[in-house]
């Protein structure tokens, strides 16, 4: 008797230590998906980043499209159209308005790099202004010689002010962004960076941007990365 009550507690005694063993393997997967996930959120400055690539690309766009026009060769004008709208819906109305709704405030309350600020700000009107004026002149049928002339000058202009703004932005303003802001704010801003993305855009937002894109390189004939690699 004695012996079967001992059997029946063992017995019970394992039933209740494998169950609490399952959950408790469980909560440590869950545990472990849930860091995974964390790990693979995107940073605030990471996101922006990915965004300053998505504008370099254009950048180069952009480049192209003004050497053809020095040299007067023909090609379809219209991606001058499209490669800018893509500026002002996506870099101007969105990754911009990020910057100036929660990065700038920041450093202008803590009274960091102000003048960096400064010109950043001042640099986002100025670019505004080039892409509705190239937007304007992109898709009149013709162009006289100056207006021609101008769009090479608004093309220059742009690249040449932006390049310099987005490395200032990489290696300056976001770097002392992250230092600025605690931990948890630095992440639950990297959420609503995210949130912000998809209602504006969608759930695939930035593919959808980056698509369109290789789009325009592809009938400008820059789509093939191989054709930059130099033959030495
Ligand atoms: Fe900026
Ligand atoms: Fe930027």
């Amino acid at each position: 008797m004695e012996k079967e009550n001992q059997r029946r507690n063992f017995i019970k005694t394992t039933v209740i230590l494998g169950a609490a063993t399952t959950i408790s393997g469980i909560n440590l997967l869950s545990g472990c998906k849930e860091k995974e996930d964390e790990d693979k959120k995107v940073s605030p400055p990471e996101d922006l980043m990915q965004e300053h690539g998505l504008l370099n690309r254009v950048l180069l766009i952009y480049d192209f499209c003004k050497i053809k026009m020095i040299n007067k060769e023909s090609f379809p004008l219209e991606t001058i159209t499209d490669a800018a709208t893509i500026i002002r819906t996506f870099v101007e109305d969105y990754h911009e308005k990020q910057e100036e709704n929660y990065l700038f405030p920041r450093f202008q309350k803590a009274n960091q790099l102000t003048d960096l600020v400064n010109v950043l700000l001042k640099q986002h009107l100025a670019g505004r202004n080039i892409t509705e004026q190239l937007i304007q002149l992109s898709k009149q049928t013709t162009r006289t010689d100056d207006e021609h002339q101008k769009m090479i000058d608004l093309l220059t202009s742009f690249n040449t002010m932006y390049r310099p703004h987005e490395a200032r932005e990489d290696t300056i303003l976001f770097p002392a962004f992250r230092k600025l802001v605690s931990q948890h704010e630095y992440d639950s801003l990297g959420e609503e960076f995210e949130d912000n993305e998809h209602k504006k855009f969608g759930e695939d937002g930035f593919e959808t941007m980056v698509n369109r894109v290789s789009e325009i390189e592809k009938k400008l004939g820059i789509y093939e990365l191989e054709q930059f690699t130099p033959k030495i």
